[in-house]
């Protein structure tokens, strides 16, 4: 039996991720305006504007029962408003599927939302390991002033559930007050 080299890497310092089944993914503010509520600063904004984007190693079919997935999603430093740059944020479609997401550089917030509504918050940084238990709906926050850039992995099978945050939205927003990160109600 020879020893193989494995066909993907991983940098473990940036966490970019190269090779055979690694695809990439970028949301702009165009294609992700809707979250932001200050609709005048977001008409004013380049809808090219870059706001995240995900890398994943997917050695198996989206569905796989069993399977894993593996990624990193960079969140772009900015704000649109007070708000700052934030991911779209999901339930599983699977809902009982958790996952891990770990800090690799930058600085942020892990907006956590329970099946009732009810939220919590980590904060994410270099190093920082965050399990997101199944029924919990996701969000990463960048409130730093450098790419957040966040390691993540989950099973082939979890899917993403969007339309329940598009529909419900989290309750809460983080805007910039007086120069720090602050939770306000977000309207309804
Ligand atoms: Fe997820």
């Amino acid at each position: 039996m020879k020893t193989e080299k494995s066909s993907s890497r991983v940098d473990v310092r940036t966490g970019k991720l190269s090779g055979e089944g690694v695809v990439s993914s970028v949301r702009t503010l165009g294609q992700t305006g809707g979250l932001f509520s200050d609709k005048a600063a977001l008409s004013a904004a380049d809808p090219d504007t870059v706001v995240y984007s995900v890398e994943s190693h997917e050695a198996t079919e989206a569905g796989t029962r069993g399977g894993l997935f593996f990624g990193t999603s960079t969140v772009k430093p900015g704000r649109v408003g007070d708000e700052y740059f934030m991911t779209k944020g999901h339930f599983h479609s699977r809902i009982e599927c958790a996952e891990y997401y770990w800090g690799i550089s930058g600085r942020g917030v892990l907006l956590l939302m329970d099946e009732s509504g009810s939220c919590r918050a980590e904060e994410v940084t270099e190093g920082s390991l965050h399990y997101i238990p199944g029924g919990v709906a996701h969000r990463l926050i960048n409130t730093g002033e450098v790419d957040l850039v966040v390691g993540a992995c989950w099973p082939s099978d979890a899917g993403h559930d969007y339309a329940a945050i598009a529909d419900r939205g989290f309750p809460v927003r983080l805007v910039c007050r007086d120069g720090e990160p602050f939770f306000e109600e977000a309207a309804r």
